[in-house]
């Protein structure tokens, strides 16, 4: 078989810890069944022993999920492993990935262990990992700022217990790319059993050098598994993006030479999916996902590209995913035409009571805005399944004024755990009044972090999508919300967020508790 790349997607698990990313388990198993269909090799569903919430997805994802194996991250402790296990009972394929600290830094700050006792539990984790299954991932957690004896001693160690990827994480993003490259060759030369594990590297982009460490791992390293997260979405910089990696390991196959098992059709919509529901936006240069990407705005360009298309474009839009905004559905669609594009969409609803739901909302939109494109029906879902997530705020309805000379007023009413609330409240603009008319009710104290408005498709008669980031002792959640009045919308947004800052499920981050 050809030399064949594995993508390792960690986007609901090191994509989540970052910031205000937190997902609800309907919106990670959105985000998985999206995963299977780009055919990612692995999914990374999350950490189960952070929270019921997190066990409770991967649950979820093991049992639904076919193509992919599903993964759990575990930290290097019999607790841990076990629920993580437990988690993944149902999967098809599976597997566990544990890991432990092994630079001088985080074991004598973090852990506050020895070397040696690091070592051992290294190896007891595998081999405890290794009585539930016998594809185990092991990660020295910040391994580029680890001493390489040791770092040899701790791999040749817990391969020999039995795991059979060895993941070299660059956690806080210090590698450059030749001398990531370099460490990832050395370690397979110098650690006697290498050629009993498959080698993965796992960059983060604090140097913006996530995705160049990446492929220097591979083609100077021999790795043969890259760890990413879709739009690069991650803690602080982020992780290595799955777009950019996927398109520059097939663009210039020439030089890697290897295989990849993705559809790279389905990336461009795993994109807007995973900004949509995170809240995270992508910025219009981004790589292969952002709206500019394929955009030839200079007159020679586009001269160039008009008369051959290779002048100036390296990749086809199409083949990553991008279609022209296309009216796919209008105001006279009937409810089978709905439900068609759902599936073609890969929107699976729970129940027909559902799609009912999902049909009026489309109704009424369809009424405000004659053309529906495929970015109005996923914002649809999105908000069919805040409302059936029996939230605990819900927008019932708003009014606000504004006028040249006049201070913004607004009439917010909403349901607070079904209980209906009235707030009315001035504010500098109509955004501000509407956000103050909710507050005035509320009362969360919360700071605003971000407020950020986007069209979902083109020109004014498209749909705005607010997200706003909220931040409250300690915690910093996103909301998002959509709808064709931007007024509305960031009403949507705020109690989305409020919604998120109020719910009990506090999460562990895996690399902040020993
Ligand atoms: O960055 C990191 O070190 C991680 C590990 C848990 C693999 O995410
Ligand atoms: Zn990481």
């Amino acid at each position: 078989m050809a030399d064949k790349l594995i993508i390792f997607d960690t986007t609901l698990r090191d994509g989540e810890q970052s910031p205000g990313a937190s997902m609800t388990r309907d919106e990670k198993i959105r985000i998985a069944r999206q995963l299977e269909r780009l055919r990612v090799d692995v999914i990374e569903a999350g950490f189960a022993a952070s929270s019921n919430g997190d066990f409770e997805a991967i649950q979820a994802i093991a049992g639904i999920i076919k193509d992919s194996t599903v993964c759990s991250l575990a930290r290097a402790n019999d607790r841990d492993i076990a629920r993580a296990a437990e988690a993944l009972k149902g999967a098809n394929s599976s597997r566990i990935h544990t890991f432990i600290a092994t630079s001088p830094l985080h074991m004598e700050k973090k852990l506050r262990m020895s070397p040696d006792q690091v070592l051992e539990q290294a190896k007891l984790a595998v081999r405890y990992a290794r009585q539930f299954t016998d594809n185990i991932e092991f990660s020295p957690e910040d391994g580029s700022r680890s001493e390489l004896d040791f770092l040899c001693r701790v791999l040749e160690a817990v391969i020999n217990e039995g795991a059979t990827t060895i993941n070299v994480a660059d956690t806080v993003g210090y590698g450059v790319p030749e001398l990531y490259g370099q460490l990832v060759r050395t370690l397979r030369e110098r650690v006697p059993n290498s050629d009993k594990a498959v080698w993965s590297v796992h960059c983060h982009n604090d140097l913006g050098m996530a995705v160049a460490n990446s492929l220097a791992g591979v083609q100077l390293g021999g790795a043969r598994q890259i760890e990413c997260t879709i739009n690069g979405l991650g803690e602080r910089a982020g992780n290595t993006a799955l777009e950019e990696v996927v398109m520059a390991i097939k663009t210039r196959k020439d030089y890697f030479g290897l295989e990849l098992g993705i559809d790279t059709t389905q990336i461009v919509p795993a994109s807007k999916l995973v900004s949509q529901i995170t809240g995270f936006s992508v910025q219009p240069n981004k790589a292969v996902v952002g709206a500019n990407a394929f955009a030839h705005a200079s007159g020679i360009h586009q001269d160039g590209v008009l008369k051959a298309r290779d002048t100036y474009e390296i990749m086809r839009a199409e083949d990553v995913g991008w279609t022209a905004n296309k009216i796919v559905l209008g105001k006279l669609s009937g409810r089978n035409a709905f439900k068609q594009r759902l599936q073609e969409l890969g929107i699976e609803m729970a129940s027909e009571q559902d799609v009912n739901a999902a049909f009026a909302r489309f109704k009424e939109l369809a009424d405000q805005k004659s053309e529906i494109f495929d970015e109005d029906i996923l914002a649809i879902v999105s908000n069919e399944a805040q409302a059936e997530g029996g939230e605990h705020f819900y927008l019932v309805s708003m009014a606000q004024h504004s006028e040249t000379g006049e201070r913004p007023s607004a009439h917010v009413v909403f349901t607070a755990q079904g209980k209906e609330l009235v707030g009315d409240a001035e504010g500098n603009g109509p955004v501000d009044a509407v956000l103050n008319a909710i507050e005035s009710q509320v009362q969360s104290g919360a700071e605003q972090l971000l407020y950020s408005v986007n069209a979902i498709t083109t020109g004014t008669q498209s749909q705005g999508e607010v997200t706003v980031r909220l931040s409250k002792g300690g915690r910093i959640v996103n909301g998002v919300g959509t709808d064709p009045d931007i007024v509305a919308a960031s009403a949507k947004a705020y109690l989305s967020a409020l919604n998120k800052l109020y719910s009990k499920a506090e999460k562990l981050n895996p690399q902040l508790t020993p």
